[in-house]
């Protein structure tokens, strides 16, 4: 009796544990991510963008939506190149995040704070955040003097 108790204890921890593990893998730290105003630059017509906006809320970042008529206007300013436009931009800290980027590389990219111009993930990926369907493998690029200097992050 006493024994299948501390059996069932021990069992419940594991399964406690392995929740919290669960629930941890791949998300951003919102705590954190609390920390930064995040102008979300979009179109009206864009039903991406706005999930996308809802996403970054969720994700603890104090999101500042910027209805933009002239979006491309806003992404030549930034210099972002043509092979990384998606549909909104967000800046961060002086760094755009182009498109449908993941808050965990958003996190990764103000703690590590680069010399770069700023991240994008490349047109619309399939299940990103804000966009529909299953998950999909993609790169989030780094980008600096309108150039593709490499891969910053990978979803997987
Ligand atoms: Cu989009
Ligand atoms: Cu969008």
């Amino acid at each position: 009796m006493k024994r299948s108790f501390f059996v069932f204890l021990f069992v419940s921890i594991l399964i406690v544990a392995g929740i919290v593990v669960i629930s941890n893998k791949g998300s951003a730290d919102s705590s954190f991510l609390n920390n930064y105003k995040a102008d979300i630059f979009y179109t009206e017509s864009c039903g991406c963008c706005a999930n996308f906006i809802g996403y970054a809320r969720n994700q603890g970042l104090k999101v500042n939506p910027l209805l933009t008529e002239d979006i491309e206007g806003k992404k030549d300013s930034l210099n972002i190149p043509a092979s990384v436009r998606s549909c909104h931009t967000t800046v961060i800290n002086g760094y755009f995040i182009e498109g449908h980027v993941p808050a965990e590389a958003i996190e990764k990219l103000l703690k590590e704070k680069p010399a770069i111009d700023g991240i994008g993930a490349p047109g619309m990926p399939e299940g990103a955040p804000g966009m529909p369907g299953a998950r999909k493998p993609y790169d989030v690029v780094s980008v600096k003097d309108g150039n593709v200097i490499g891969i910053f992050y990978s979803v997987r």
